[in-house]
């Protein structure tokens, strides 16, 4: 299967295989979309990418990472996205949008600014457990909490509808609020959404049923997940893969394989392709279409993850900032066929 060649999930055909990996830009304000977003994830379409998602989107104020994350918890925001899944959409490429809750990794800081501004809420989490030392303990959240999250959630999948996202992917990663449940590290309640596994899957996939009902069936719906804690006595691989197959039953169409998160002193053994193997396990052991996430840069690494069958599609993060164009420039590497911009015909790789 070449890096270059459609691939069609559910009644969506995306163009090529090599989708933008969902990042934060901390460049909203009251959660809105500003140009930032358009010309960064426009740029992104305009260099070839298969399918743009955008960052983190917060399903209410209180899940938001920092003051400054992007939001849709309102018409006013879904609105605001709308100039960027149009442009996105014009260059041939799929808009996608990823939704989150950071729970206890809520209320923090811009990573770029020294001191919290404006990141001063209370957060809420599975358990009174705090991240780190640097973090507040979160309130445990109680039956009206997490109806309320499951709400938000799908009233988020609403507005993304209205914003014009083709593909919407719920973040059960890096230690945000999904994973925090999914984890025995982070969740150690005692109720029916704590203790054994099938009650820590409870919420995600309480979640990934209500989005998945409403997302229109032609249309697909992406989960990601990290793989593992990289912890002992934390979420793992075998725990994923009961995940999946149950997130699978329920119409999920794709994992998105990270990993890591949810624990500030795990030993991850960062290098080239480094999470590849979860996104073969997954697939080989599930069935289900899965995306290879971190560090992927080079072309023929891309094109070979496909060769093994090790994933359907990768998803590229940091390499797509160094070089949104990226996609035009690996498609002349591999001698594969990608269409450019008109506008920029003149000046092939
Ligand atoms: C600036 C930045 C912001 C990120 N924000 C998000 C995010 O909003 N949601 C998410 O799931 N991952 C986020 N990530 C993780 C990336 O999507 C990706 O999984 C990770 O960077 C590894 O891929 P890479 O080696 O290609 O960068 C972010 C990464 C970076 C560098």
């Amino acid at each position: 299967m070449n890096l270059f060649s459609e691939i069609k999930i559910r009644d969506l055909v995306i163009k090529n295989r090599v989708f933008v990996s969902p990042m934060c830009q901390y460049s909203s304000t009251d959660g809105m979309a500003s140009n930032w977003h358009l010309v960064h994830l426009g740029a992104r379409a305009v260099g070839g990418a298969g399918l743009v998602m955008s960052e983190a989107a917060a399903v209410s104020p209180e899940g938001r990472i920092t003051a400054n994350d992007l939001g849709i918890w309102n018409e006013i925001q879904a609105l605001s996205l709308k100039p960027v899944t149009q442009f996105i959409s014009e260059q041939g490429a799929v808009p996608a949008i990823q939704l989150a809750h950071a729970g206890r990794k809520a209320s923090s800081k811009v990573p770029w600014h020294a001191h919290n501004l404006n990141s001063d809420w209370s957060i809420v989490g599975p358990s009174a457990v705090a991240f780190s030392k640097d973090y507040s303990t979160p309130k445990e959240m109680n039956d009206l909490d997490i109806q309320k999250v499951i709400n938000d959630f799908l009233k988020s999948a609403e507005l993304s509808l209205l914003a014009g996202f083709q593909v919407v992917e719920l973040h059960m990663a890096h230690g945000y609020l999904m994973h925090q449940f999914l984890s025995p590290l982070s969740n150690h309640r005692k109720d029916q959404y704590g203790g054994s596994l099938e009650n820590r899957m409870r919420l995600p996939l309480q979640v990934a049923k209500s989005v998945r009902n409403f997302w229109p069936a032609k249309w697909p719906v992406f989960v990601r997940i990290s793989a593992t804690d990289w912890t002992e006595g934390g979420w793992d691989l075998q725990q994923s893969i009961v995940l999946v197959s149950e997130l699978k039953k329920v119409g999920i169409d794709l994992i998105d394989c990270s990993t890591g998160g949810n624990v500030s002193h795990a030993k991850i053994p960062v290098g080239p392709g480094y999470q590849v193997e979860f996104a073969r396990e997954i697939k080989k052991q599930t069935g289900i279409l899965t995306g290879a996430v971190g560090m992927i840069t080079d072309p023929q690494q891309a094109q070979s993850i496909l060769d093994k069958d090790e994933a359907d599609v990768v998803l590229l993060a940091r390499e797509l900032l160094r070089d949104p164009h990226w996609p035009l420039r690996a498609a002349a590497a591999l001698k594969q066929t990608i269409t450019w911009p008109s506008q920029y015909e003149r000046a092939p790789f």
